[in-house]
């Protein structure tokens, strides 16, 4: 390893295609913990070029992301290199975005999972040189927690959590019945402005009723989907939020009292629903005008190098 290291990573001319997936972070009581992959995906093309940046991005951000080296996928492919051992001498990125920004589903990981997958696939030992240990980190690093990471990186059901040693993750398969649905608004909320509504303490009783519940949406979501209107009760973050999304604390509380599964998915403003495959046709026509509705599955796969 540290033979490879000292020596500079050599990089392949060949384009490497890279997809990931939208995440929902939370899914109520597993604040920080809990990601669940999507079927909506980010495409990221890169290549080695002679010298520059080459950027291209179509779909969603289109008209409001950097276009330089702060452009987040650039930054995490730069932030690659210089682990890799030292960056090639251009680069061409081209990417097509269909996560939406500022949403709370997981765009700003996607977009670093995206970046660093494509550079390690760039170099020809990139495996050697960043185990997938290591791009948890880094991934990790750049987002500043790691559930949404640890879900597009993995896919399925992901669990995270930060030990001295760094971040890990546990993929677990979400139960085949689970059909989510995702209510997206207009409006954008930025997942800083969000964190910044929590309080610095909460009361014991609710950070003890939220550990129950976050133990049984395991149970919920793997194997006993019917166990999670109850499983998805949120007490330490959803509505300490409200007064950023009222709309969106509004629709949670109609689809529960519908007795469909809903929390605010990561940060907001976007809403999920667990529906199942029996009730998703139904649970997709009540948030009413104003949202745009996805019907999608749990991504099996996460991050993929596609060519
Ligand atoms: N595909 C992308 N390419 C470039 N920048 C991105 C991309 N996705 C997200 N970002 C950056 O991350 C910001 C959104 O991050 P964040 O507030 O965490 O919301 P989200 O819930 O969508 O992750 C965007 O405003 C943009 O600056
Ligand atoms: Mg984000």
């Amino acid at each position: 390893m540290s033979q490879q290291l000292s020596s500079p990573p050599t990089y392949r001319s060949e384009a490497v295609r890279v997809r990931v997936p939208a995440s929902s972070a939370n899914l109520g009581p597993g604040f920080d913990c809990f990601g669940l992959a999507l079927t909506l995906h980010d495409v990221v093309e890169a290549q080695v070029q002679a010298d520059g940046l080459a950027l291209s991005v179509e779909g969603e951000g289109a008209h409001t992301v950097n276009r330089d080296g702060r452009h987040l996928v650039v930054r995490a492919m730069n932030e690659c290199f210089a682990k890799l051992g030292g960056p090639p001498p251009g680069l061409r990125v081209a990417c097509r975005n269909a996560i939406p920004h500022g949403r709370g589903m997981g765009s700003s990981s996607a977009a670093i999972v995206a970046g660093i997958v494509a550079a390690r696939a760039l170099c020809v030992d990139g495996e050697q040189r960043m185990d997938d240990v290591a791009l948890l980190r880094l991934a990790t690093e750049l987002e500043g927690h790691p559930d949404n990471v640890a879900a597009a990186i993995a896919g399925g059901f992901t669990l995270a959590w930060t030990e001295a040693d760094g971040p890990h993750l546990i993929r677990l398969e979400a139960s085949p019945e689970v059909s989510p649905v995702v209510f997206v608004p207009s409006t954008e909320l930025s997942t800083r402005k969000a964190r910044g509504l929590l309080p610095r303490t909460v009361p014991h009783a609710d950070a003890a009723a939220n550990a129950g519940r976050a133990a049984l949406l395991v149970e919920a979501l793997t194997r006993n989907p019917e166990l999670l209107l109850v499983a998805t009760e949120d007490r330490l973050h959803q509505d300490y939020r409200g007064p950023a999304m009222p709309a969106s604390l509004d629709l949670i509380q109609r689809l529960r009292a519908d007795g469909v599964p809903a929390t605010v998915s990561g940060a907001g403003p976007s809403v999920l629903a667990l529906a199942t495959r029996d009730t998703v046709e139904k649970v997709a026509g009540l948030a009413g005008e104003g949202w745009r509705v996805h019907r999608l599955s749990v991504d099996p796969l996460g991050a993929t190098v596609l060519s």
